[in-house]
């Protein structure tokens, strides 16, 4: 019988949720400076970004508005497939908008570039990305991440909306899913 062993299955915990409330609260603060005047759409990338989007925009302390897009990425293996498709798309025209992508992790970055790319020619008035994790995967790539939680070693990591195969995503903590799991 399976158990339900959840924070068992982390050979190690990267960041508590307190931790990532901290870490959040510090970019918000950069965020309400950055856009100080200026109106804000944050645009999460489901189904990782939920818990994120959820935390950062309860902690912006000035009007947001939040839309959604969904994309298709890992699968549910634990390797980019490098495909990407629009799954579900956003109900807002972003023309002339301040656009903030909230993001869960950049790990080879192909989801990203694509994303931004694709934003960019519906003409927002400026594009930007914050994303909690970054793998170092990601500095081969142009993505210009403008806020970034924290940079994490090259590992599969999961909790907190991060999953693997569909799971984990509501831990709190987030933490390197032990190899024992997917092996
Ligand atoms: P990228 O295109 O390789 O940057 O990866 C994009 C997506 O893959 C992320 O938005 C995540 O959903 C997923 N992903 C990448 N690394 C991890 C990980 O370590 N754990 C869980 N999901 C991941």
């Amino acid at each position: 019988m399976e158990t339900d062993d959840v924070a068992g299955d982390l050979s190690e915990v990267l960041y508590t949720e307190q931790q990532v409330h901290a870490r959040i609260a510090e970019l918000c603060r950069e965020i309400e400076r950055d856009y100080a005047g200026r109106d804000l759409l944050l645009v999460g990338v489901l189904k990782g970004a939920v818990m994120v989007m959820a935390d950062l925009a309860r902690e912006l302390r000035r009007h947001v508005e939040m839309d959604w897009m969904a994309t298709s990425s890992y699968g549910t293996g634990t390797e980019s497939s490098g495909v990407v498709r629009i799954v579900k798309d956003l109900d807002t025209d972003i023309s002339g908008r301040h656009v903030l992508i909230v993001e869960d992790i950049v790990d080879s970055g192909l989801t990203l570039s694509w994303l931004r790319a694709n934003l960019l020619s519906r003409g927002p008035a400026s594009l930007e990305i914050c994303a909690l994790l970054r793998k170092p995967e990601a500095a081969k790539v142009e993505i210009d991440a403008r806020y970034v939680g924290f940079e994490i070693p090259n590992a599969f990591v999961v909790g907190y909306g991060l999953d693997y195969a569909e799971r984990y995503r509501n831990l709190r903590a987030i933490g390197v899913l032990a190899p024992h799991v997917y092996s």
